[in-house]
């Protein structure tokens, strides 16, 4: 089977990492683990999008070198992958050579055979914004609006992609492959997008006067590549494509990774950018229906109702955040409080909430009094050749064995938050269990002992299997469970066969300590 090929957007390195990129990166991370755990080959890439007038521009303002800007931002980037355990396989960095071979080889081909024009343009530009205005740039009286600074006449000549050629098959193309755009509502969008698509060609170029930090187009090199030509074009170039042909090294096999099995995008640069120009960019070069990337597209993270911006100044920073909850603290609440696909609200109250009533008083609290129950009761040693069982025992295990198809079928949908749902529901009915079986009282009667051997073992065995089930949101968190457990799942494991029986008889648990520590708040 081919291997799972999972991309991100690239981010833009134009500032650093906020709440909205590190929630993008670790529902990636989440899908890679997922499909690991399952014995699926992945590839992961993510990366950055370094191009660009708006880097330029800050690069300008910083009196830095578009080169220097862009390396300081980037490592940001990178600290903050490392930190929240997002564990690529490609990194694609857009001023990476082996990239730029990879554009201008597809720039050239598009050029050849016919794809690619060239053109004058005379209309209103703004100097502020750098971009040509048109018509829907206009305010209500006619005008073009402050927003837009000095606008002038301007002619320019550019280079041309005829995206208009291929408007019609891809609008048979969403229509004939429902399984294209995730979730459906998002494709219904583009082809309503697409109503009003005809006849227009993409600029692809802008001249070396007004952007200089981009690649070169490779026939006419007084202009650089427009930069979402440019940044689309990555999960290509870093899956090895047109490797052989340009020099590239150290990239993977292409005819054996793509298409892509999931491009993660947020729902802002679907229309047009991916939509629209990247499949037909992919589609002119000659891949065709079943060639073509699936995209996921996520929802945004606001601010109590309100996008995160920075005139707003309230864009949440994803490093702060991680030093008060840990990485996996914060994995949990942005994987835990949204729905794929759909907007959320983030709140302080509802990740204290996610913390120290699910994380600390759920999950953390029954591990630490299984744990230590059993170390005050039995030395820490399980025992279950008596064979005693009843009826609430095999109620803890039917909801143990319910929770793992529910939980597959969710996970490998993308709802990674019903996932965590399905997984959750053992929790809680195992801190059901403690309290209706009353270990504490089971102790003080030796003719109960048998009884409370198997208490013990259920509540042991319980555990390993939740965190099996969430080791891909919280990879760190549910070693370190089980490592208080004392078992590990062995290197053949696949998640799917997960059954009831981990742990034998005599077993013996290691010493508990506080996995999530509770935040005391202010
Ligand atoms: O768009 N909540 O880069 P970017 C959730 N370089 N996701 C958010 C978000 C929020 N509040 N804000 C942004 C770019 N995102 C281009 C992409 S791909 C070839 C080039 C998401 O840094 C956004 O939707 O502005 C996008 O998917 C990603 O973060 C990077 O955004
Ligand atoms: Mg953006």
């Amino acid at each position: 089977m081919k291997p799972y090929y999972i991309t991100t957007a690239i981010d833009y390195t134009n500032a650093p990492p906020h709440i909205g990129h590190a929630y993008e990166k670790v529902l990636a991370d989440v899908m890679a683990r997922f499909q690991r755990t399952t014995g699926r080959e992945v590839y992961f890439l993510t990366g950055v999008d370094q191009h660009g007038q708006k880097v330029q521009k800050s690069a300008a303002a910083a009196g830095l070198s578009p080169q220097e800007f862009v390396a300081g931002i980037t490592e940001k980037f990178i600290a903050l992958w490392d930190k929240l355990e997002v564990r690529y396989d490609g990194w694609a960095a857009t001023t990476d050579v082996r990239h730029k071979r990879v554009v201008q080889a597809m720039l050239t081909r598009l050029h050849d055979c016919g794809q690619l024009y060239k053109q004058a343009y005379k209309g209103h530009y703004s100097v502020r914004q750098e971009q040509f205005l048109t018509d829907k740039e206009r305010g209500p009286d006619g005008q073009f609006g402050e927003e837009w600074g000095e606008v002038i006449e301007l002619e320019e000549e550019n280079w041309y992609f005829r995206l208009s050629d291929h408007i019609e098959w891809l609008k048979t193309h969403i229509r004939e492959h429902p399984d294209f755009i995730t979730p459906t509502f998002r494709a219904t969008d583009v082809l309503n997008a697409l109503e009003n698509f005809g006849g227009q060609d993409l600029c692809i170029s802008r001249p070396v006067e007004r952007l200089s930090w981009g690649i070169p187009l490779p026939f006419d090199e007084r202009f650089v590549n427009y930069v979402w030509f440019d940044a689309l074009s990555n999960y290509v170039s870093f899956a090895g494509y047109l490797a052989d042909e340009v020099g590239n090294e150290s990239l993977p096999d292409f005819n054996r990774l793509w298409p892509a099995d999931a491009e993660i995008i947020g729902k802002d640069i679907l229309i047009p950018a991916h939509a629209i120009y990247w499949s037909t960019m992919l589609h002119a070069l000659g891949f065709d229906g079943d060639q073509m990337p699936k995209f996921l597209v996520h929802g945004w993270w606001n601010i109590r109702g309100a996008k995160m911006s920075k005139s707003l100044g309230n864009v949440i920073d994803p490093n702060a955040l991680s030093d008060t909850l840990g990485a996996d603290g914060l994995r949990y609440y942005l994987m835990r409080d949204i729905a794929t696909g759909y907007d959320a609200d983030f709140s302080e109250e509802r990740v204290l909430m996610a913390y120290n009533k699910e994380l600390a008083g759920g999950l953390g609290n029954l591990l630490n009094r299984s744990l230590n129950m059993a170390h005050k009761y039995r030395e820490g040693q399980l025992n279950c050749s008596s064979g005693y069982d009843d009826e609430e025992n095999a109620q803890l295990r039917r909801v143990v064995a319910e929770a793992l198809p529910v939980y597959l079928e969710k996970m490998a949908a993308w709802n990674i938050h019903e996932g965590i749902a399905a997984a959750w529901k053992i929790v809680t009915q195992a801190n059901q269990f403690v309290d209706s079986t009353q270990p504490f009282r089971l102790a003080k009667d030796p003719e109960q002992a048998a009884r409370l051997d198997s208490v013990l073992h259920h509540l042991a065995e319980a555990l390993l299997h939740v965190s099996l089930l969430l080791d891909p949101v919280m990879p760190t968190a549910m070693s370190k469970l089980r490592a208080q457990i004392g078992w590990q799942p062995p290197a053949t494991f696949l998640i799917q066969n997960l059954t009831w029986g981990l742990l034998p008889d005599g077993h013996r648990l290691n010493n508990p300590s506080p996995l999530f520590p509770r935040l005391e708040v202010e």
